[in-house]
């Protein structure tokens, strides 16, 4: 029953995993772009961009977001607050991935500004390098403004007539975005309140992500191991790479790595060599059980050298985890994804104290207790129930081990149809066991 539980989840979210564009651990996330017209002068017009983060778990991370568009007609960028645009544009992220072959043609491409940039360079809301938190760990940062003043060479403009950019992306790899469709004007509130203002008009982008896209080779991998049996189960052999083959470099656990890293690039994983080559492993150790709860151990190990994660997270689905009673030293917010189905928890660092992933070494690892409250209903040891059925770290899905080589309850018999008195006997040690 239980195995057959487990297939059918495994079934389930097979089937609900469809190669592009979309995830079933955030069904709603999306990166929007708002384009808002809020004036129109003689010859040029006011436009303020937009770019929000509407995602439960994944964030756009150094360098960050390098946003283009194509034009309708002749227009240009006439001057720019809160973000600069680059000259022409850097169409090599593109020509290698042969997405946009033509992205250079009539395409403005626009950089962030720092943090730290001239107070007279500066709008609301603007200048974070192009990094967005998604809205579950950066509420108050999750978004970024700049405004720009838009002139066209032939045709002037009028109120008549927004034509908005087409071809936008967000220069990071992974994400597509639709065409822009027209929205009611938004509404703002400036001056601290003393004043309105509506956009004249109002255009949205909804852009998606797609783990394939970004990397076809997972990046993360699950071990496990339980009180009542002394196996640990590795992470599957080759879960993100193997060793030795071509393009997987790997530094042995004790030399010092070199570590290149390019202005404006994400830093390529520089990994330990291990037998599973992934970034980051994740394990689940089910450590003790009581009468009414039990305790699960979720060490997270970083494998990379190359890189700190900042506000990491993990998503785990796991069909006692409405029943969380207390998590230590991380942070945990259920999240409701298909209405009345609460399966799916998401873990993440506290500020200042463990929210920084630090990269390989001896510091190199985060790790939390979870209490659950046993279920009557569905609670059990056997057949990796105990396990989560699906992990995924900063969104990207880590590998699992096979069901069937799960931690086995000690002479529980196979899976299928445990003979009676196996069940009676297995019983009978489970109540030993845990009482
Ligand atoms: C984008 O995400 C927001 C917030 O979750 C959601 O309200 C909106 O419907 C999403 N847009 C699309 C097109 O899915
Ligand atoms: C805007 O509309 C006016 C009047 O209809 C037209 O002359 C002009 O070419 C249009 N401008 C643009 C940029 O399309
Ligand atoms: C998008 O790019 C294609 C190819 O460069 C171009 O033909 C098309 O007109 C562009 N769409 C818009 C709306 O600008
Ligand atoms: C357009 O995007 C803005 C900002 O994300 C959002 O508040 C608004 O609801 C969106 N409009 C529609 C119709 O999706
Ligand atoms: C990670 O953070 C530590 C401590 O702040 C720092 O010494 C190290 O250089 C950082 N590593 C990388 C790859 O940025
Ligand atoms: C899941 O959570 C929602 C919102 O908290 C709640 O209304 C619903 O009853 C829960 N479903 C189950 C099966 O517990
Ligand atoms: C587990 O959570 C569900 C849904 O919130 C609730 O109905 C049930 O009573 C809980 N069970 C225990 C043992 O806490
Ligand atoms: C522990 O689990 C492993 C993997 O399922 C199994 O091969 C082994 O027999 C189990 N050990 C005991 C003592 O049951």
């Amino acid at each position: 029953m239980g195995l057959a539980l487990i297939l059918f989840s495994f079934a389930l979210i097979t089937h609900l995993s469809p190669t592009y564009g979309y995830d079933p651990l955030d069904p709603n996330g999306n990166i929007t772009i708002k384009w808002d017209v809020m004036q129109v002068n003689d010859d040029t017009q006011d436009v303020r961009l937009s770019i929000f983060n509407y995602q439960l778990f994944r964030h756009v991370e150094p360098p960050g977001w390098r946003l283009s568009w194509t034009w309708p007609g002749d227009e240009v960028i006439m001057n720019m607050l809160g973000a600069e645009a680059t000259e022409q544009g850097d169409c090599s992220l593109f020509r290698a991935t042969n997405q946009l072959p033509h992205c250079c043609d009539k395409k403005p491409v626009i950089i962030d500004l720092l943090p730290g940039a001239p107070f007279t360079k500066q709008v609301a809301n603007c200048c974070k390098g192009g990094v967005l938190p998604s809205f579950t760990q950066g509420p108050d940062t999750f978004g970024a403004a700049f405004q720009m003043s838009i002139g066209t060479a032939s045709a002037p403009f009028s109120s008549a007539n927004f034509s908005a950019p087409g071809n936008f992306s967000l220069g990071l790899r992974g994400y597509s975005c639709g065409d822009p469709f027209e929205v009611p004007p938004s509404k703002f509130i400036e001056d601290k309140g003393r004043r309105r203002t509506q956009a004249l008009a109002t255009y949205n982008v909804t852009c998606s992500y797609s783990q394939f896209e970004a990397s076809p080779a997972p990046t993360c991998c699950v071990s496990l191991s339980a009180f009542y049996n002394d196996t640990i189960v590795p992470c599957p052999q080759c879960s993100c790479g193997c060793q030795g083959q071509t393009g997987s470099n790997c530094v042995k656990s004790g030399d010092s790595p070199s570590i290149l890293q390019l202005p404006n690039e994400a830093p390529q994983p520089v990994v330990q060599c291990t037998q599973h080559m992934c970034p980051i492993r994740v394990h689940w150790h089910v450590k003790e059980s009581y009468r009414e709860y039990w305790r699960v151990k979720i060490t997270v190990t970083n494998f990379n050298y190359a890189k700190n994660y900042s506000q990491w997270n993990l998503v785990v689905l796991h069909p006692n985890i409405q029943n969380v009673t207390q998590v230590f030293s991380f942070n945990y917010k259920p999240l409701h994804l298909y209405g009345n189905i609460n399966d799916t928890g998401m873990f993440y660092g506290i500020q200042y104290y463990n929210d920084i992933l630090l990269q390989s070494g001896d510091n190199g690892n985060v790790q939390t207790e979870i209490l659950f409250h046993k279920d009557s209903g569905i609670f059990t040891f056997r057949e990796g129930w105990a396990f989560p059925r699906k992990i995924s770290f900063n969104g990207d899905q880590c590998v699992m081990p096979p069901p069937d080589h799960y931690p086995r309850l000690p002479n529980s018999g196979h899976f299928g149809a445990p003979a009676r008195s196996g069940l009676i006997f297995s019983s009978l040690f489970l109540l030993a066991v845990l009482f």
